[in-house]
């Protein structure tokens, strides 16, 4: 790479570290857009080490690293045309599925009020949101992730539209930083592969503000990871992610879980390098257990495995010891589990997926889902 190359590259990459909310209030736009419309498909992820605790602005209080999905996603056209002149309210109509959906307006009227700050253009125009999401509604998969980074997406389309010069980092990375404001593991749903979100002295480059590709060497045998995800309960959870966090404020156990998420943010730096599955099992396992801990010793106290949660995790270590292959749990905020293995024990962990696991999926349902490669314009 030639000298000033890398001299650009470096203050390029402390720029980044350094960048503040204030780095994405955009100045005057120099291109005025009348209409048009984008289509952007963003996947979902899944946390390894888990974040669970905010503080305002959707800060987080713990900084968590994911696998970004592949096959589940949300699908999201946004079409726009200027209005005469700037409206009082935010102006659109919301899709879901090909029709209206008015239960949905409001958290997207409290995602445009986060992020007009920062898209000073949003109430000159009248919008009409399109989604959909690749995997059944009632599921239990959180669909604002998906969901929350096509839209954040979508609208960095229209502002690369009124300053066409944008840098294509910067562009992502202020998608995600919307998407943070959305919902908080949104951000880890722009960009492929293992993404970090979250400030942490040992990690460089990492922010509270938005998600980055992990930044150290990965071993190849993550590259391929696989997610087959058991639904294990339909419908509507006791209690919400953002209530759930909420409950992290005065939590007896809050200051040693944020720690505990720093350290195996940490330990699991050599194993991504090294591709070392057993302290990769054991580190992710953990933070599935800690994070339903803390969801049971908050106050008030909710849980929200069911027993076949359970059944399955009991199921998923008798074969793991019997077969020495490396399968492995995590689990959402929600009842369902994340079954997770490599590409080379494959055939044999679905055998077992289908002939042991299945059965304690509602309706047999399970989406066979791997690592993948970040959302796309289409
Ligand atoms: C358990 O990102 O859904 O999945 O920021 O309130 O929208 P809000 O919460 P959300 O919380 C995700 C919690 C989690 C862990 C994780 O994905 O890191």
């Amino acid at each position: 790479m030639a000298l000033r190359q890398r001299a650009l590259k470096t203050i390029f990459v402390e720029i980044a570290a350094f960048m503040t909310e204030t780095d994405f209030v955009p100045s005057a736009y120099l291109e005025e857009k009348e209409a048009g419309s984008t289509v952007w498909k963003a996947p979902s992820n899944i946390a390894l080490v888990k974040y669970w605790g905010k503080k305002e602005n959707q800060i987080p209080a713990n900084p968590s690293v994911s696998f970004t999905l592949q096959a589940s996603c949300t699908e999201t056209r946004l079409e726009y045309t200027r209005l005469e002149k700037e409206s009082p309210d935010f102006s659109f109509d919301l899709l879901f599925e090909g029709a209206p959906k008015e239960s949905f307006k409001p958290k997207i009227s409290t995602f445009l009020s986060r992020v007009e700050n920062y898209l000073p253009f949003l109430r000159k125009y009248h919008f009409t949101i399109e989604t959909s999401n690749s995997f059944p509604h009632s599921s239990g998969i959180a669909s604002s992730a998906s969901g929350m980074a096509a839209l954040a997406l979508c609208l960095m389309d229209l502002e690369k539209e009124l300053d066409p010069k944008m840098e294509m980092d910067f562009f992502y990375r202020k998608a995600s930083f919307l998407a943070r404001l959305g919902s908080g593991s949104a951000c880890r749903s722009i960009k492929g592969g293992i993404v970090q979100w979250g400030r942490h002295k040992d990690i460089e480059n990492s922010s509270d503000l938005y998600g980055i590709p992990y930044p150290y060497p990965v071993h190849p045998v993550f590259e391929q990871y696989h997610d087959t995800i058991l639904l294990v309960h339909e419908g509507e959870k006791q209690v919400s992610s953002t209530l759930g966090h909420d409950l992290m404020h005065n939590h007896p156990f809050a200051k040693q879980r944020f720690e505990q998420a720093g350290k195996n943010l940490k330990a699991l730096q050599p194993v991504f390098t090294d591709g070392n599955l057993v302290e990769f099992i054991s580190l992710v396992e953990s933070e599935a257990l800690s994070l339903h801990a803390m969801m049971m010793s908050s106050m008030p106290y909710f849980m929200l495995m069911k027993p076949n949660t359970l059944e399955i995790i009991n199921k998923i270590w008798e074969y793991r010891n019997a077969s020495k292959t490396h399968v492995c749990f995590t689990l959402d905020a929600g009842a369902n589990v994340h079954v997770l293995y490599p590409e080379n024990e494959k055939d044999q962990v679905l055998q077992f997926i289908k002939d042991e696991l299945v059965a304690y999926c509602q309706n047999g349902q399970y989406i066979c889902d791997r690592i993948g490669f970040g959302a796309k314009k289409l």
